[in-house]
């Protein structure tokens, strides 16, 4: 993944636009919508977006905030089969569909998105 050139693309700006739309869509989706904290969606936005940004554009504030993502181990308490990955996938397309990210930036995106998503399957 070319992280520069996804940042130069997005920016900050750009990963926060994504993720409220990511989050627009789980928030109401009847598979991984009751998964979420119901009571704080904004901290779950604010932990996706401050990831992407740490991942993707080098920003400390995650690693300060949360320490060393360890995503695999932060997924176990819920079930991620191959239906609750496809939707988690198709969302999240959905919401760059949305913000208009397309081109190379979408291919580098889509291709982090499925190898991350399948890595956090635990049944
Ligand atoms: C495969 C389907 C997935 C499901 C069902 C799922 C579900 C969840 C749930 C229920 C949470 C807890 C919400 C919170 O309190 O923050 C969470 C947290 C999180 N997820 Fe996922 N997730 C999936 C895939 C992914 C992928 C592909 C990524 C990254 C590309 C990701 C990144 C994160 C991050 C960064 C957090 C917050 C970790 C922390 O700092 O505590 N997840 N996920």
């Amino acid at each position: 993944m070319n992280e520069e050139r996804l940042w130069e693309e997005l920016g900050p700006e750009g990963f926060e636009r994504v993720v409220a739309a990511f989050y627009r869509r789980v928030k109401t989706d009847d598979l991984i919508g009751p998964m979420y904290p119901q009571d704080d969606w904004k901290g779950a936005e604010r932990r996706l977006a401050g990831f992407l940004k740490f991942r993707i554009g080098m920003d400390q504030a995650y690693l300060n905030e949360r320490g060393h993502p360890r995503l695999r181990a932060r997924h176990m308490p819920y079930e991620i089969g191959e239906a609750e990955r496809d939707r988690w996938l198709q969302l999240m397309g959905e919401a760059l569909d949305e913000e208009e990210v397309a081109g190379e930036a979408r291919a580098e995106l889509d291709a982090f998105f499925a190898q991350v998503a399948d890595f956090m399957r635990n049944r």
